[in-house]
């Protein structure tokens, strides 16, 4: 497994891949929902290439981007073990060599939901998502759904710039207790873990958002929004000084394909 630092080097690799990349870009902190994104690279490509950078520009608060976990050994043996051919990992310098002064924005639907919380958070994200695109130019770039805002958002800009690459959107990997697994979770106790569960029950539920949100609130937590949209009911909320983003369907898929023809 090549650990890459450099743009120049980046390149370099890259022109000598012959086949198909599979591209997994993360922020580090690897865990299971991010193997399981490496695993399927893995099986529908030649090589794979997962990228690992906390973006700055794409946090609101600098304390959660200080707090942010960085576990560059551990995630270098996970990769390992998942067969990863280049692993990417820069420095803030070489993404940003002059700073933030041209960045990519959507103004709908990023304006809704998690962006009307997080304001400039998806600029940041599709900023340097493009940047990676462009680097690594992949022919596959592997999403998960549990940043379902995010998902779209993605695929919307790799449609409107007309890039020849493949957006993969995978399942959200989740506990037993049904909770999606997320770098955030390790911040919680064992005690708020079981109660976190709640979470992805009460979107599952039948109840309206308005009932899901009022039952949230009487468990203790604090939610900044459940609405059903796109097909799926999601929701923002904070547990303690833990925010807990979850998504789920509402309808089949047969049925949406249904209802969409
Ligand atoms: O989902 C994430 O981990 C990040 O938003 C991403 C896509 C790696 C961009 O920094």
């Amino acid at each position: 497994m090549n650990i890459v630092t450099e743009i120049g080097h980046l390149r370099e690799i890259r022109g000598n891949l012959r086949g198909t990349v599979g591209f997994v870009p993360t922020m580090g902190n690897l865990h299971e929902g991010h193997a399981s994104l490496c695993r399927r690279a893995r099986k529908e490509n030649d090589f794979v290439v997962v990228s690992i950078f906390v973006n700055s520009k794409q946090f609101n608060q600098s304390s959660d981007f200080e707090q942010y976990q960085r576990t560059s050994e551990e995630d270098y043996k996970l990769l390992e073990s998942l067969g990863v051919d280049v692993v990417f990992c820069p420095s803030e310098e070489v993404m940003y060599p002059n700073g933030y002064e041209v960045q990519v924005s959507e103004t709908n639907l990023s304006r809704e939901l998690e962006g009307e919380f997080r304001p400039g958070h998806f600029t940041g994200v599709l900023t340097i998502v493009l940047k990676f695109l462009n680097l690594v130019q992949p022919t596959r770039a592997y999403f998960g759904e549990k940043d379902f805002q995010q998902l779209m958002l993605v695929k919307k800009m790799v449609a409107e710039l007309f890039l020849p690459i493949e957006i993969v959107s995978c399942p959200t990997i989740r506990e037993e207790s049904g909770l999606a697994i997320s770098s955030r979770n390790m911040r919680l106790t064992a005690e708020q873990c079981k109660k976190a569960a709640l979470l992805s029950s009460l979107l599952g539920s039948d109840s309206s958002d308005e009932a899901v949100k009022l039952e949230l609130e009487r468990q203790g937590f604090s939610p900044e929004y459940v609405a059903t949209k796109w097909w799926r009911r999601l929701a923002a909320v904070w547990l303690d000084k833990v925010r807990l983003i979850d998504n789920l369907p509402t309808v089949k898929k047969d049925e949406k394909n249904a209802a969409l023809s």
